[in-house]
């Protein structure tokens, strides 16, 4: 009735593709928040098998689970608190992106061996703020470490100043003695815009699953694919006279009548409510949902046009395809491609291709 459909063999071929456009520098595949709602432990398991270079999570959580799932692969997480288990990070090699200095002595009491040290360089998030530099470098004196930061993408102008400022955390590091096995600065918007900012890897995630890190331009000239599709089945028609109110609060109302189909997919599969006038394709043509997405389905008014019960909806798939995209999804929702595939889901069962 309703299913995510990955198509994994896309997410390795946008990974060989990302890896190309970006040598000599490695790629970190992100794959945290469940693979962007892709499932994180298939896509990691497709990535090792294609020798990924490195897997980037958000929680030490995650990056156990990829371990005990046989996951070998090098593995960083870069959200952590205090009541981690840094004992099971050193033991399961889980290399740590490190942005406080509580974090970073129990890290280093309990032998985490691989520390990558996360400076601000402008975004205002996680990270070490520039005035903690020095004592944190001086502290690190003799070690190796990776160093990285992450940009806002607000504007060129804004990334370069980032940009800047790692080069004087890099700098600074060196000064102090530490060694820097690795600097990595760009995810995926950074790692396409600017080659100079590619450094030895970047953190690839929205890219990896082959949508726009952009929402004000174009993607298409990077040759990556989107991998998700999220489907359902039409599973009621009727017929309406004019005036017909759709769904709660009668957002839409017929002006003649009409064909209404049933779509069972809703906001408790991570649809969003307000995305009323959001386009999905049936039967190779594209239809507007009619009023409020409901909890459980939405509505679309399909005119006159022959639709039968069980054909298929996508509601966000390829556009290179005729498909609506998950960008388009997004703007009608006023949000953005990651929201959307990171919330699909509810009792939509997701499929591997
Ligand atoms: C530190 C860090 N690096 C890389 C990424 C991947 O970003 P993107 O999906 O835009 O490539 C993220 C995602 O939010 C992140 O938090």
């Amino acid at each position: 009735m309703r299913e995510i459909q990955v198509d994994l063999s896309k997410i390795q071929a946008n990974y060989r593709q990302l890896k190309a456009l970006v040598a000599p520098s490695e790629v970190m595949a992100v794959v945290k928040a469940n693979a962007y709602g892709h499932g994180m432990h298939e896509v990691a398991q497709a990535l090792e098998d294609i020798s990924v270079d490195a897997l980037g999570v958000a929680d030490l959580e995650e990056a156990i689970a990829l371990r005990a799932a046989g996951i070998k692969s090098r593995i960083m997480c870069w959200i952590l608190s205090t009541e981690d288990d840094f004992e099971m990070a050193a033991e399961q090699q889980i290399e740590l992106g490190i942005s406080n200095l509580a974090v970073l002595e129990s890290a280093l009491a309990a032998g985490v061996k691989q520390i990558h040290i996360k400076v601000d360089t402008g975004l205002g998030r996680a990270g070490f703020p520039r005035s903690d530099w020095e004592q944190v470098f001086t502290k690190l004196s003799g070690m190796s470490i990776g160093l990285f930061s992450h940009l806002a993408n607000t504007s060129e102008e804004d990334d370069r100043k980032q940009e800047q400022e790692f080069l004087a955390a890099v700098e600074l590091a060196e000064k102090s003695g530490v060694k820097i096995s690795q600097r990595h600065l760009a995810a995926t918007a950074g790692a396409l815009s600017y080659p100079s900012m590619r450094y030895d890897m970047v953190r690839v995630g929205i890219g990896l699953y082959g949508l726009n890190p952009w929402d004000d331009r174009e993607f298409g000239e990077y040759g990556l694919q989107p991998a998700m599709r999220a489907v359902a089945r039409v599973v009621n028609i009727k017929r309406v006279p004019a005036g017909q109110g759709v769904s709660y609060g009668y957002r839409y109302r017929t002006d003649k009548e009409t064909t209404l189909a049933l779509v069972p997919f809703g906001y408790s599969e991570g649809m969003p409510r307000i995305a009323v006038g959001a386009k999905v394709l049936i039967a190779g043509r594209q239809f507007e949902i009619s009023g409020r997405v409901a909890m459980d389905q939405f509505v679309v008014d399909v005119g006159d046009h022959q639709i039968a019960l069980g054909s298929e909806v996508v509601i966000f798939g390829d556009p290179a395809i005729g498909e609506p995209s998950a960008d388009q999804l997004g703007a009608s929702a006023g949000t953005i491609n990651y929201e959307i595939v990171t919330r699909i889901g509810g009792r939509a069962k997701r499929v591997y291709l």
